[in-house]
């Protein structure tokens, strides 16, 4: 009796804390890009396109003049997508590419079919994650979180990243998270993504969901110091009031919570601005991680050690699966 007491007044207090900072850092980010369109011209995948954060920014991308190629899993959605952009922004440049990155012959096949239709790319938006998924291996028998967020995006980012090289004034963006810091570089270096996790609450979730975004943060630092060419760009988002949170808090207990989450975090709109700030600023450095569009931090500096023993175990999950596809993507590594 005193102990469900307890639990409840505990849950109470973190439910409380959570809301106090998602509030603060609601406050804390209020701005606008009003920066000069710097994407007008320029041909710019996103990933994750048909929803949310990446949604929005392809609305303004089209706005903006981009020729956009949206990346999606569902075809379906993303010719819905596609129609509303053209009909709302009036650009007919915008495309959409089936891309699951739960399955690494749909990257492989995604990056064939744009190469077939583009010689260059100048913008990678890899913004599509998931976070509070339910417990799944892909059909690769990898953790799908995991895979989703970081190592499909590795698989991606290596496929096309000739292609950025060789184009003039390139920039790689991944969409990162605060979550990344939730969790320690042994976290990422002991997880196995071969190993079913079974996240039965919250707190599993966010450290499932903080490791593939530290994974992602030290694949990105990696690719801004071997390519200086490259602008290497990781934006936080902030919270956002999303269908990346369909799974969580469904329970009666985090009903307040949601409610809450639904009503304090920021919209679409707002949660959008980093990112629309790191494809049109003209002041940005290499390896920069913008958390708003005044705050930049600087290169985090993560082990070089601990960076190859990742670089490898993801050349080593993703390459047996590349029948076909010659391993030189990986010789930058
Ligand atoms: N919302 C936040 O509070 C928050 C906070 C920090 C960071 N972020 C980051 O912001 C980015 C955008 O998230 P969001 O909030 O806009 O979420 P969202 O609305 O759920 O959008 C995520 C997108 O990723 C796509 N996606 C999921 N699994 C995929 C797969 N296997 N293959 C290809 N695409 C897949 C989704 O496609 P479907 O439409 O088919 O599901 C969706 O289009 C993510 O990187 C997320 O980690 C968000």
């Amino acid at each position: 009796m005193v102990a469900t007491f307890l639990n409840a007044v505990e849950a109470t207090r973190r439910q409380i804390i959570s809301a106090g900072y998602i509030l603060l850092n609601r406050w804390k980010n209020p701005l606008e890009c009003r920066c000069q369109n710097r994407v007008r011209g320029k041909v710019v995948v996103i990933t994750g396109a048909t929803s949310g954060i990446g949604r929005f920014t392809a609305f303004d991308l089209a706005r903006k003049g981009a020729l956009v190629y949206l990346a999606g899993r569902s075809r379906e959605a993303g010719a819905t997508v596609v129609r509303e952009v053209t009909q709302a922004t009036g650009n007919r440049d915008v495309h959409f590419l089936p891309l699951d990155l739960t399955e690494f012959s749909s990257i492989v096949t995604f990056v064939q079919e744009f190469l077939r239709c583009e010689e260059k790319l100048d913008v990678l938006v890899n913004n599509a994650a998931v976070f509070h998924h339910p417990p799944k291996q892909t059909q690769h028998n990898l953790e799908i979180v995991f895979q989703t967020n970081y190592l499909g995006v590795f698989l991606l980012s290596s496929l096309l990243l000739d292609t950025l090289r060789h184009t003039p004034n390139s920039q790689l963006i991944f969409v990162s998270s605060e979550a990344h810091r939730l969790v320690s570089l042994k976290d990422v270096e002991t997880f196995d993504p071969r190993e079913a996790v079974h996240a039965e609450n919250f707190d599993d979730h966010i450290k499932l969901y903080g490791i593939s975004k530290l994974a992602l943060r030290i694949f990105a630092q990696f690719v801004a110091e071997s390519f200086p060419g490259i602008l290497v760009t990781e934006v936080n988002p902030g919270n956002v009031w999303t269908p990346i949170y369909r799974h969580a808090w469904l329970s009666w207990r985090d009903m307040l919570k949601r409610l809450l989450c639904s009503l304090l975090m920021q919209d679409v709109q707002e949660g959008a601005q980093p990112l629309i700030h790191a494809l049109n600023s003209s002041s940005l450095q290499s390896g920069i991680y913008l958390s708003d569009i005044l705050q930049a931090e600087g290169r985090p500096g993560y082990d070089p050690a601990v960076t190859q023993r990742l670089l490898a175990a993801s050349v080593e999950l993703t390459g047996k699966y590349l029948d076909g596809t010659p391993k030189e993507i990986y010789n930058f590594i």
